[in-house]
């Protein structure tokens, strides 16, 4: 029986349930965090938590605990429900209150629930890579936040499902931004360009790990922003999640990425990510 993390408690899965008016649930009012576990050990922990203390802040949402804090509560969700490779996922909503636009006051206590799952790593998909679509982004204008409300991202995914494509690469007005829950990249002439990190997409943590590799191994990361053209007529594309790691796209909306093949670049960071498995875990 999966145990779930409700408020500091774990509790049966079939006992972990919500308000009907919890703000997560009518409004999407919350922030959430998923955290990939490899060998029983948290990856990049400290900069996920950092991330979701900062989602938190730009919402208004005071959360109790620390990162630190944050790290054991999941450290132990994971290990209670015996989790050594797969994912955490982690959210915090503003709490329970009548339903009302505005904030409660006095503010309530936000609801933290998170649960463990096990599964193994995309071996497939990163040696093969994968086929992705495009589609305009309709989101709003703050993605930077890791926010509950992903109405716009679920449609997109929808959309790439309909069509077969494990994902759905969204642009404004022609210009790329990010996954419906990755981001994304072009190679073009040994340069990674990736959209730059403001409020149109999420600083991706593996994104931040990319970047890393990139300084070790001197190939150039552009932050700079790119044309659907330009993503069709690249090199090599691929995009980057928790779960998605350094994921190769070998097809856009049908059509071959060069010569549909997994290009060379791509390859040297997948090699580079390996390391930072290996040497960046949270124990
Ligand atoms: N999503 N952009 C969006 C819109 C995302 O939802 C995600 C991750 C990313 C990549 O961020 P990171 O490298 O920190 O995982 C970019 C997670 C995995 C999710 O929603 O489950």
């Amino acid at each position: 029986m999966n145990k779930i993390l409700i408020n500091g408690k774990f509790v049966d899965e079939h006992e972990a349930t919500v308000a009907y008016n919890d703000r997560g649930y009518n409004f999407g009012d919350g922030i959430y965090e998923y955290i990939r576990i490899y060998d029983g050990k948290l990856f990049t922990a400290r900069e996920h938590f950092e991330r979701m203390l900062r989602s938190a802040s730009e919402i208004g949402l005071d959360l109790n605990d620390s990162v630190d804090d944050l790290i054991s509560l999941v450290r132990e969700l994971a290990e209670i429900n015996h989790v050594s490779n797969g994912g955490i996922y982690i959210q915090a909503t503003r709490g329970i209150s009548p339903r009302n636009h505005a904030f409660p006051t006095p503010p309530v206590e936000p609801v933290i629930t998170g649960f463990a799952t096990a599964y193994q790593r995309p071996f497939k998909e990163l040696n093969e890579g994968v086929s992705v679509v495009t589609t305009e982004d309709i989101r709003w204008l703050r993605c930077d936040i890791k926010s509950l409300n992903l109405l716009g991202n679920v449609l997109a995914k929808e959309y790439a499902t309909k069509y077969n494509a494990v994902e759905a690469i969204q642009h404004r007005e022609g210009i790329v931004t990010e996954g419906a829950s990755s981001n994304a990249y072009a190679i073009k002439d040994g340069i990674v360009y990736s959209h730059p990190t403001n409020h149109l997409i999420l600083n991706g943590i593996t994104r931040q790990v990319i970047k890393w590799i990139c300084e070790d191994e001197n190939i150039i990361f552009k932050d700079e922003a790119f044309t659907v053209d330009f993503l069709k007529d690249a090199d090599e594309v691929f995009i980057s999640s928790t779960s998605a790691e350094v994921m190769p796209v070998v097809k856009i909306d049908g059509e071959d990425v060069n010569d549909g093949n997994v290009g060379a670049i791509t390859r040297q960071l997948q090699k580079g990510f390996e390391r930072y498995i290996d040497s960046h875990s949270v124990s």
